[in-house]
Protein backbone atom coordinates (compact mmCIF):
# COMPACT_ATOMS: atom_id res chain seq x y z
CA UNK A 1 0.00 0.00 0.00
CA UNK A 2 1.65 3.32 -1.25
CA UNK A 3 -0.09 5.32 1.94
CA UNK A 4 2.52 2.90 4.21
CA UNK A 5 5.63 2.99 2.02
CA UNK A 6 8.87 3.91 4.23
CA UNK A 7 9.98 7.54 3.11
CA UNK A 8 13.42 9.06 2.05
CA UNK A 9 13.48 12.26 4.25
CA UNK A 10 16.40 14.38 3.54
CA UNK A 11 16.67 17.23 6.79
CA UNK A 12 18.85 20.30 6.10
CA UNK A 13 19.58 22.09 9.02
CA UNK A 14 22.65 24.84 10.05
CA UNK A 15 23.22 23.09 13.38
CA UNK A 16 22.98 19.67 14.46
CA UNK A 17 23.89 17.82 18.30
CA UNK A 18 26.48 16.56 18.28
CA UNK A 19 28.45 18.62 15.56
CA UNK A 20 27.83 22.28 15.84
CA UNK A 21 25.18 24.14 18.07
CA UNK A 22 23.54 27.72 18.92
CA UNK A 23 20.80 26.91 20.17
CA UNK A 24 17.64 24.72 20.41
CA UNK A 25 17.59 23.94 16.74
CA UNK A 26 20.54 21.89 16.75
CA UNK A 27 19.04 20.06 19.69
CA UNK A 28 15.66 19.42 17.56
CA UNK A 29 17.26 18.45 14.30
CA UNK A 30 19.74 16.14 16.16
CA UNK A 31 16.78 14.06 18.36
CA UNK A 32 13.91 14.27 15.32
CA UNK A 33 15.61 11.78 12.92
CA UNK A 34 16.25 9.25 15.59
CA UNK A 35 12.67 9.15 16.30
CA UNK A 36 11.78 9.09 12.47
CA UNK A 37 14.12 5.90 12.02
CA UNK A 38 12.18 4.49 14.74
CA UNK A 39 9.23 4.42 12.73
CA UNK A 40 10.70 2.74 9.66
CA UNK A 41 11.75 5.73 7.95
CA UNK A 42 15.66 6.13 5.62
CA UNK A 43 16.60 9.77 6.84
CA UNK A 44 19.89 11.31 6.55
CA UNK A 45 20.77 14.45 7.33
CA UNK A 46 22.78 17.73 5.95
CA UNK A 47 24.47 20.57 7.38
CA UNK A 48 27.74 22.43 6.70
CA UNK A 49 31.19 21.48 7.77
CA UNK A 50 32.36 24.01 9.94
CA UNK A 51 35.99 24.40 11.46
CA UNK A 52 34.87 23.46 15.37
CA UNK A 53 33.58 19.59 13.33
CA UNK A 54 36.98 17.62 13.66
CA UNK A 55 37.06 15.46 10.84
CA UNK A 56 39.28 12.84 13.12
CA UNK A 57 36.79 13.44 16.38
CA UNK A 58 33.76 12.72 14.63
CA UNK A 59 35.17 10.03 12.33
CA UNK A 60 34.48 11.96 8.72
CA UNK A 61 34.71 9.74 5.54
CA UNK A 62 35.06 11.48 1.93
CA UNK A 63 31.89 10.56 0.09
CA UNK A 64 31.97 12.91 -2.69
CA UNK A 65 35.57 14.68 -3.63
CA UNK A 66 35.40 17.95 -6.20
CA UNK A 67 31.80 18.76 -6.70
CA UNK A 68 31.25 22.02 -8.75
CA UNK A 69 28.45 24.23 -7.21
CA UNK A 70 27.29 27.12 -9.62
CA UNK A 71 26.45 30.28 -7.59
CA UNK A 72 25.42 32.95 -10.52
CA UNK A 73 28.27 34.25 -11.48
CA UNK A 74 31.27 31.40 -10.23
CA UNK A 75 31.35 27.92 -9.07
CA UNK A 76 32.54 26.77 -5.80
CA UNK A 77 34.82 23.40 -5.60
CA UNK A 78 33.22 21.69 -2.71
CA UNK A 79 33.91 18.75 -1.27
CA UNK A 80 31.30 16.32 1.07
CA UNK A 81 32.40 14.34 3.74
CA UNK A 82 29.97 12.02 6.19
CA UNK A 83 29.60 11.46 9.96
CA UNK A 84 26.51 9.87 11.58
CA UNK A 85 24.23 10.09 14.40
CA UNK A 86 22.17 7.29 16.21
CA UNK A 87 22.10 4.00 14.46
CA UNK A 88 23.93 4.89 11.38
CA UNK A 89 22.07 7.89 10.14
CA UNK A 90 24.13 9.35 7.81
CA UNK A 91 25.09 13.15 8.15
CA UNK A 92 26.49 14.56 5.29
CA UNK A 93 28.83 17.82 5.35
CA UNK A 94 29.24 20.46 3.06
CA UNK A 95 33.13 20.87 3.11
CA UNK A 96 34.05 24.12 1.21
CA UNK A 97 36.77 25.43 3.63
CA UNK A 98 36.39 29.29 2.39
CA UNK A 99 32.65 29.45 3.56
CA UNK A 100 32.97 27.28 6.71
CA UNK A 101 36.28 27.11 7.58
CA UNK A 102 35.45 29.91 10.03
CA UNK A 103 35.84 31.00 13.61
CA UNK A 104 31.63 31.03 14.39
CA UNK A 105 28.72 29.59 12.65
CA UNK A 106 26.87 32.58 12.25
CA UNK A 107 27.64 36.19 12.02
CA UNK A 108 29.08 36.37 8.53
CA UNK A 109 28.09 39.46 6.12
CA UNK A 110 28.09 36.58 3.40
CA UNK A 111 26.17 34.54 6.06
CA UNK A 112 23.58 34.54 2.58
CA UNK A 113 25.54 33.08 0.07
CA UNK A 114 27.04 30.70 2.45
CA UNK A 115 23.63 29.23 2.90
CA UNK A 116 23.40 29.03 -1.05
CA UNK A 117 26.42 27.10 -1.12
CA UNK A 118 25.32 24.77 1.17
CA UNK A 119 21.98 23.97 0.19
CA UNK A 120 22.70 24.05 -3.51
CA UNK A 121 25.64 21.54 -3.20
CA UNK A 122 22.97 19.53 -0.82
CA UNK A 123 20.70 18.85 -3.96
CA UNK A 124 23.52 18.43 -6.16
CA UNK A 125 25.18 16.20 -3.58
CA UNK A 126 22.48 13.94 -3.35
CA UNK A 127 22.44 13.27 -7.31
CA UNK A 128 25.78 12.29 -7.68
CA UNK A 129 24.71 9.66 -4.98
CA UNK A 130 21.77 9.05 -6.75
CA UNK A 131 19.71 9.11 -3.32
CA UNK A 132 16.05 11.11 -4.36
CA UNK A 133 14.40 12.10 -1.60
CA UNK A 134 10.46 12.02 -1.13
CA UNK A 135 10.78 14.80 0.87
CA UNK A 136 13.46 17.70 1.91
CA UNK A 137 12.69 18.80 5.12
CA UNK A 138 14.39 22.39 5.99
CA UNK A 139 14.64 24.13 9.13
CA UNK A 140 14.69 28.01 9.18
CA UNK A 141 16.14 30.41 6.85
CA UNK A 142 18.98 28.87 6.43
CA UNK A 143 17.18 26.81 3.90
CA UNK A 144 14.68 28.24 2.72
CA UNK A 145 16.10 28.62 -0.56
CA UNK A 146 15.19 25.03 -0.88
CA UNK A 147 11.08 24.85 -1.14
CA UNK A 148 11.54 28.13 -3.50
CA UNK A 149 14.33 26.38 -6.06
CA UNK A 150 11.80 23.22 -6.03
CA UNK A 151 9.20 25.06 -7.82
CA UNK A 152 11.78 27.36 -10.18
CA UNK A 153 15.05 26.12 -11.05
CA UNK A 154 14.87 22.75 -10.29
CA UNK A 155 10.99 22.68 -11.32
CA UNK A 156 11.77 20.15 -14.49
CA UNK A 157 14.39 18.35 -13.16
CA UNK A 158 13.68 14.58 -13.33
CA UNK A 159 15.80 13.62 -10.54
CA UNK A 160 13.85 16.27 -7.70
CA UNK A 161 10.43 16.49 -9.64
CA UNK A 162 8.75 14.06 -7.16
CA UNK A 163 10.25 15.57 -3.97
CA UNK A 164 8.14 17.91 -2.04
CA UNK A 165 9.14 20.24 0.93
CA UNK A 166 9.02 20.29 4.12
CA UNK A 167 10.15 24.32 6.01
CA UNK A 168 10.08 24.85 9.61
CA UNK A 169 9.92 27.78 11.35
CA UNK A 170 11.80 27.60 14.31
CA UNK A 171 11.60 31.55 15.04
CA UNK A 172 10.21 34.08 12.90
CA UNK A 173 12.72 36.84 14.26
CA UNK A 174 15.68 35.46 11.80
CA UNK A 175 14.33 35.73 8.19
CA UNK A 176 17.82 35.67 6.01
CA UNK A 177 16.89 39.36 4.71
CA UNK A 178 20.17 40.35 2.08
CA UNK A 179 20.18 42.43 -1.14
CA UNK A 180 18.91 41.13 -4.92
CA UNK A 181 22.58 40.00 -5.52
CA UNK A 182 21.71 37.23 -3.22
CA UNK A 183 18.73 36.21 -5.91
CA UNK A 184 21.68 35.94 -8.40
CA UNK A 185 24.02 33.83 -6.36
CA UNK A 186 20.92 31.33 -5.86
CA UNK A 187 19.96 31.02 -9.75
CA UNK A 188 16.64 32.90 -9.21
CA UNK A 189 17.22 36.33 -10.66
CA UNK A 190 14.98 35.85 -13.47
CA UNK A 191 12.00 37.80 -13.97
CA UNK A 192 9.34 35.15 -13.61
CA UNK A 193 11.44 34.21 -9.93
CA UNK A 194 10.36 38.00 -8.91
CA UNK A 195 7.17 38.52 -6.66
CA UNK A 196 6.51 41.76 -6.94
CA UNK A 197 2.52 41.18 -6.48
CA UNK A 198 3.68 39.53 -3.03
CA UNK A 199 3.77 42.45 -0.75
CA UNK A 200 6.43 40.54 1.98
CA UNK A 201 9.02 40.01 -0.92
CA UNK A 202 8.46 42.92 -3.52
CA UNK A 203 10.78 45.35 -1.58
CA UNK A 204 13.23 42.95 0.11
CA UNK A 205 14.85 39.06 -0.23
CA UNK A 206 13.32 37.51 1.91
CA UNK A 207 14.65 34.05 2.62
CA UNK A 208 12.22 32.27 5.19
CA UNK A 209 9.69 34.25 3.35
CA UNK A 210 10.16 32.24 0.13
CA UNK A 211 10.28 29.24 2.35
CA UNK A 212 7.14 29.60 3.80
CA UNK A 213 5.81 30.72 -0.18
CA UNK A 214 6.91 27.51 -1.34
CA UNK A 215 7.02 24.66 0.98
CA UNK A 216 4.23 21.90 0.20
CA UNK A 217 3.93 22.12 3.93
CA UNK A 218 5.23 24.64 6.72
CA UNK A 219 5.31 23.79 10.06
CA UNK A 220 6.31 25.39 13.55
CA UNK A 221 7.30 23.66 17.19
CA UNK A 222 4.21 24.13 19.25
CA UNK A 223 0.70 24.62 17.92
CA UNK A 224 0.40 28.12 20.33
CA UNK A 225 2.74 29.53 17.95
CA UNK A 226 1.32 28.04 15.07
CA UNK A 227 -1.65 30.16 16.08
CA UNK A 228 0.67 33.63 17.27
CA UNK A 229 2.47 34.20 14.13
CA UNK A 230 -0.67 34.07 12.70
CA UNK A 231 -1.28 37.78 14.28
CA UNK A 232 0.43 41.22 13.56
CA UNK A 233 1.90 41.00 17.10
CA UNK A 234 3.90 37.61 16.64
CA UNK A 235 3.94 37.47 12.84
CA UNK A 236 7.45 39.76 12.08
CA UNK A 237 5.45 41.29 9.31
CA UNK A 238 4.89 38.17 7.41
CA UNK A 239 1.91 37.20 9.50
CA UNK A 240 -0.45 38.00 6.25
CA UNK A 241 1.59 35.26 4.17
CA UNK A 242 1.55 33.04 6.65
CA UNK A 243 -2.50 33.40 6.98
CA UNK A 244 -2.40 32.64 3.58
CA UNK A 245 -0.97 29.33 3.54
CA UNK A 246 -3.05 28.55 6.91
CA UNK A 247 -4.08 25.16 5.73
CA UNK A 248 -1.10 23.99 5.12
CA UNK A 249 0.68 25.30 8.48
CA UNK A 250 1.10 22.81 11.45
CA UNK A 251 1.81 23.07 14.95
CA UNK A 252 3.92 20.35 16.71
CA UNK A 253 5.43 20.44 19.65
CA UNK A 254 9.11 19.35 19.97
CA UNK A 255 10.02 17.18 22.05
CA UNK A 256 13.75 16.35 24.50
CA UNK A 257 16.15 13.64 24.11
CA UNK A 258 14.66 10.88 27.06
CA UNK A 259 17.54 9.16 26.77
CA UNK A 260 19.85 12.10 27.49
CA UNK A 261 17.70 13.87 29.76
CA UNK A 262 16.75 11.25 32.63
CA UNK A 263 17.53 11.90 35.81
CA UNK A 264 17.50 8.25 36.55
CA UNK A 265 21.00 8.12 34.61
CA UNK A 266 22.41 11.04 34.09
CA UNK A 267 26.29 10.72 34.41
CA UNK A 268 26.42 14.19 35.71
CA UNK A 269 24.25 14.97 38.61
CA UNK A 270 24.93 13.99 42.20
CA UNK A 271 22.28 11.49 42.82
CA UNK A 272 19.81 9.41 40.67
CA UNK A 273 16.41 10.46 41.44
CA UNK A 274 12.69 9.74 40.10
CA UNK A 275 9.24 10.75 40.70
CA UNK A 276 8.98 7.52 43.44
CA UNK A 277 11.93 8.61 45.02
CA UNK A 278 11.93 12.69 44.76
CA UNK A 279 13.47 12.53 48.26
CA UNK A 280 17.08 12.57 47.43
CA UNK A 281 16.70 14.93 44.90
CA UNK A 282 17.40 17.11 47.68
CA UNK A 283 20.96 16.00 47.60
CA UNK A 284 21.24 17.39 44.37
CA UNK A 285 20.57 20.72 45.27
CA UNK A 286 22.74 21.00 48.49
CA UNK A 287 25.67 19.67 46.00
CA UNK A 288 24.78 22.28 43.29
CA UNK A 289 24.79 24.97 46.37
CA UNK A 290 28.08 23.63 47.40
CA UNK A 291 29.58 23.91 43.82
CA UNK A 292 28.65 26.99 43.26
CA UNK A 293 29.27 28.65 46.40
CA UNK A 294 26.09 29.66 47.95
CA UNK A 295 25.23 28.98 51.34
CA UNK A 296 23.86 25.15 51.34
CA UNK A 297 20.52 25.18 53.36
CA UNK A 298 17.68 23.35 52.26
CA UNK A 299 15.00 25.33 52.88
CA UNK A 300 16.22 28.68 50.74
CA UNK A 301 14.03 28.68 47.88
CA UNK A 302 16.68 27.97 44.82
CA UNK A 303 15.92 29.20 41.64
CA UNK A 304 17.36 29.02 38.56
CA UNK A 305 17.89 30.54 34.29
CA UNK A 306 19.54 28.66 31.80
CA UNK A 307 18.97 30.62 28.75
CA UNK A 308 20.65 32.93 26.37
CA UNK A 309 20.61 36.70 27.94
CA UNK A 310 18.90 38.36 26.13
CA UNK A 311 15.71 40.52 25.39
CA UNK A 312 13.71 37.41 23.81
CA UNK A 313 14.28 35.24 26.91
CA UNK A 314 12.58 37.99 29.06
CA UNK A 315 16.07 39.31 30.68
CA UNK A 316 14.71 42.69 30.30
CA UNK A 317 11.56 41.97 32.63
CA UNK A 318 14.05 40.11 34.96
CA UNK A 319 16.63 43.07 35.27
CA UNK A 320 13.44 45.05 36.81
CA UNK A 321 12.55 42.83 39.07
CA UNK A 322 15.99 41.00 40.39
CA UNK A 323 16.22 43.21 43.51
CA UNK A 324 12.67 42.66 45.15
CA UNK A 325 13.18 39.13 44.41
CA UNK A 326 16.10 38.85 45.78
CA UNK A 327 14.50 40.75 48.68
CA UNK A 328 12.51 37.69 49.25
CA UNK A 329 15.50 35.94 50.43
CA UNK A 330 16.31 33.69 47.54
CA UNK A 331 19.12 32.33 45.97
CA UNK A 332 19.31 32.61 42.11
CA UNK A 333 21.60 31.16 39.52
CA UNK A 334 21.69 32.15 36.16
CA UNK A 335 23.76 29.64 33.44
CA UNK A 336 24.35 31.31 29.75
CA UNK A 337 25.75 33.73 27.15
CA UNK A 338 24.40 36.45 25.75
CA UNK A 339 24.12 40.15 25.56
CA UNK A 340 27.49 42.14 26.86
CA UNK A 341 24.54 44.69 28.86
CA UNK A 342 23.03 42.08 30.54
CA UNK A 343 26.42 40.03 30.90
CA UNK A 344 27.52 43.75 32.96
CA UNK A 345 24.44 43.39 35.02
CA UNK A 346 24.51 40.34 36.51
CA UNK A 347 28.36 40.62 37.01
CA UNK A 348 27.58 43.58 38.96
CA UNK A 349 24.85 41.90 40.88
CA UNK A 350 26.87 39.54 41.60
CA UNK A 351 29.59 40.94 42.92
CA UNK A 352 27.22 42.62 45.41
CA UNK A 353 25.07 39.73 46.68
CA UNK A 354 27.41 37.15 46.82
CA UNK A 355 25.68 35.05 49.02
CA UNK A 356 22.42 34.96 46.98
CA UNK A 357 23.40 35.55 42.89
CA UNK A 358 25.46 32.68 41.07
CA UNK A 359 26.14 33.81 37.82
CA UNK A 360 27.99 31.67 34.52
CA UNK A 361 28.31 33.10 31.91
CA UNK A 362 29.40 29.93 30.08
CA UNK A 363 27.28 27.50 28.19
CA UNK A 364 28.31 24.41 30.31
CA UNK A 365 26.29 20.95 29.58
CA UNK A 366 27.48 19.33 33.07
CA UNK A 367 26.30 22.18 35.51
CA UNK A 368 23.47 23.03 33.28
CA UNK A 369 22.17 19.34 34.22
CA UNK A 370 22.98 19.91 38.15
CA UNK A 371 21.03 23.17 37.83
CA UNK A 372 17.57 21.21 36.84
CA UNK A 373 18.70 18.42 38.72
CA UNK A 374 19.31 20.53 41.51
CA UNK A 375 17.03 23.82 41.70
CA UNK A 376 13.27 24.14 42.97
CA UNK A 377 11.75 26.41 40.13
CA UNK A 378 12.68 27.16 36.66
CA UNK A 379 12.34 30.77 35.66
CA UNK A 380 11.50 31.37 31.51
CA UNK A 381 9.79 34.62 30.99
CA UNK A 382 10.27 34.49 27.27
CA UNK A 383 8.15 37.49 25.20
CA UNK A 384 8.03 34.76 22.35
CA UNK A 385 8.53 31.25 23.13
CA UNK A 386 8.32 29.32 19.54
CA UNK A 387 8.70 26.20 21.52
CA UNK A 388 11.50 26.37 24.56
CA UNK A 389 13.13 23.24 25.18
CA UNK A 390 14.64 23.91 28.95
CA UNK A 391 10.83 23.74 30.71
CA UNK A 392 10.84 20.24 29.17
CA UNK A 393 13.82 19.36 30.70
CA UNK A 394 13.80 21.48 34.14
CA UNK A 395 9.85 19.56 34.40
CA UNK A 396 11.54 16.37 33.69
CA UNK A 397 14.03 17.04 36.55
CA UNK A 398 11.40 18.03 38.97
CA UNK A 399 11.83 21.86 38.97
CA UNK A 400 8.70 23.65 38.69
CA UNK A 401 8.23 25.61 35.81
CA UNK A 402 7.49 29.88 35.82
CA UNK A 403 6.94 31.24 32.21
CA UNK A 404 5.27 33.76 30.46
CA UNK A 405 2.09 31.99 28.37
CA UNK A 406 3.21 32.53 24.87
CA UNK A 407 3.78 29.70 22.36
CA UNK A 408 5.33 26.17 23.42
CA UNK A 409 5.46 27.58 26.97
CA UNK A 410 1.50 28.10 26.93
CA UNK A 411 1.18 24.70 25.71
CA UNK A 412 3.59 23.08 28.28
CA UNK A 413 2.85 24.64 31.46
CA UNK A 414 -0.29 25.54 33.30
CA UNK A 415 -0.98 27.51 36.32
CA UNK A 416 -1.48 25.56 39.44
CA UNK A 417 -5.05 26.41 40.62
CA UNK A 418 -5.31 25.66 44.57
CA UNK A 419 -9.28 25.28 43.71
CA UNK A 420 -9.14 22.80 41.43
CA UNK A 421 -5.75 21.41 42.09
CA UNK A 422 -4.99 21.23 38.56
CA UNK A 423 -1.72 22.29 36.74
CA UNK A 424 2.26 22.19 36.88
CA UNK A 425 3.89 25.41 37.13
CA UNK A 426 2.99 28.64 37.17
CA UNK A 427 2.44 30.96 34.77
CA UNK A 428 1.89 34.64 33.71
CA UNK A 429 0.01 36.76 30.69
CA UNK A 430 1.13 40.06 30.44
CA UNK A 431 4.51 40.75 29.63
CA UNK A 432 5.06 42.58 32.43
CA UNK A 433 7.48 42.71 35.23
CA UNK A 434 4.89 42.97 37.97
CA UNK A 435 2.94 40.07 37.08
CA UNK A 436 5.91 38.00 36.86
CA UNK A 437 7.44 39.02 40.51
CA UNK A 438 3.44 37.97 41.07
CA UNK A 439 4.15 34.58 39.54
CA UNK A 440 7.08 33.71 41.51
CA UNK A 441 5.87 34.87 44.66
CA UNK A 442 2.68 32.27 44.13
CA UNK A 443 5.48 30.31 43.72
CA UNK A 444 7.60 30.61 46.83
CA UNK A 445 4.12 30.35 48.60
CA UNK A 446 3.30 26.79 47.32
CA UNK A 447 6.63 25.93 47.47
CA UNK A 448 6.32 25.64 51.54
CA UNK A 449 3.40 23.19 51.25
CA UNK A 450 5.67 20.55 50.99
CA UNK A 451 2.91 17.45 49.27
CA UNK A 452 1.38 19.95 47.35
CA UNK A 453 4.78 20.50 45.76
CA UNK A 454 5.42 17.57 45.27
CA UNK A 455 2.38 16.59 43.52
CA UNK A 456 3.33 19.57 40.69
CA UNK A 457 6.63 18.08 40.60
CA UNK A 458 5.46 14.17 39.83
CA UNK A 459 3.03 15.59 37.19
CA UNK A 460 5.89 17.74 35.60
CA UNK A 461 8.13 14.36 35.92
CA UNK A 462 4.60 12.33 34.40
CA UNK A 463 4.50 14.50 31.26
CA UNK A 464 5.28 13.03 27.96
CA UNK A 465 7.67 15.07 25.87
CA UNK A 466 9.54 12.09 23.98
CA UNK A 467 9.67 12.32 20.39
CA UNK A 468 8.18 9.54 19.42
CA UNK A 469 4.24 11.43 19.50
CA UNK A 470 5.78 14.43 17.90
CA UNK A 471 8.01 11.74 15.29
CA UNK A 472 4.55 10.70 14.36
CA UNK A 473 2.92 14.14 13.31
CA UNK A 474 5.68 15.12 11.33
CA UNK A 475 5.09 11.89 9.17
CA UNK A 476 1.55 12.35 9.02
CA UNK A 477 2.71 16.11 7.83
CA UNK A 478 5.47 14.51 5.28
CA UNK A 479 2.23 12.77 3.70
CA UNK A 480 0.33 16.12 3.18
CA UNK A 481 3.37 17.26 1.72
CA UNK A 482 3.32 14.93 -0.73
CA UNK A 483 -0.34 14.70 -1.39
CA UNK A 484 0.08 18.92 -1.78
CA UNK A 485 2.70 18.53 -4.63
CA UNK A 486 1.23 15.28 -6.36
CA UNK A 487 -1.99 17.81 -6.92
CA UNK A 488 0.27 20.35 -8.56
CA UNK A 489 -0.85 23.15 -5.61
C1 LIG B 1 14.32 28.22 18.61
C2 LIG B 1 13.16 28.76 19.43
C3 LIG B 1 12.84 27.83 20.60
C4 LIG B 1 12.69 26.40 20.12
C5 LIG B 1 13.92 25.98 19.34
C6 LIG B 1 13.82 24.59 18.78
O1 LIG B 1 15.51 28.34 19.32
O2 LIG B 1 13.45 30.07 19.91
O3 LIG B 1 11.64 28.23 21.23
O4 LIG B 1 12.51 25.54 21.22
O5 LIG B 1 14.12 26.86 18.26
O6 LIG B 1 12.70 24.44 17.95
Amino acid sequence: MDYERPLRILILAAEIVPFAKVGGLADVVGALPKALQALGHDVRLAMPRYRQVDPQRFGLTTVINALPVDMGSFRVQVSVRQGEIGEDIPVYMIDAPRFFDRENIYGYTDDGDRFILFCRAVLEAMRVLKWSPDIVHCHDWHTGIVPNWLHTIYRNDPFLTSTASVYTIHNLAYQGIFGYRILEVAGVAANGFLYPQITELANVVDIMGRGILFADAVTTVSERYAQEILTPTFGEKLDHMLRSRQERLFGILNGIDYEEMNPLTDRYIHTHFDASSLDKRVENKTALQEQIHLPVNVDIPLLAMISRLADQKGFDLLSQIIQPLLAQGIQFIVLGIGDQHYHEIFQNLAARYPDQLAIFLTFNTELAQRIYAGSDIFLMPSRFEPCGLSQLIAMRYGCVPIVHSVGGLADTVQEYDPRTGKGNGFAFTNYDPWEFFAAVVRALELLRFKDIWRTLQQRGMAADHSWQASAVRYVEVYRNALAFHKSGK
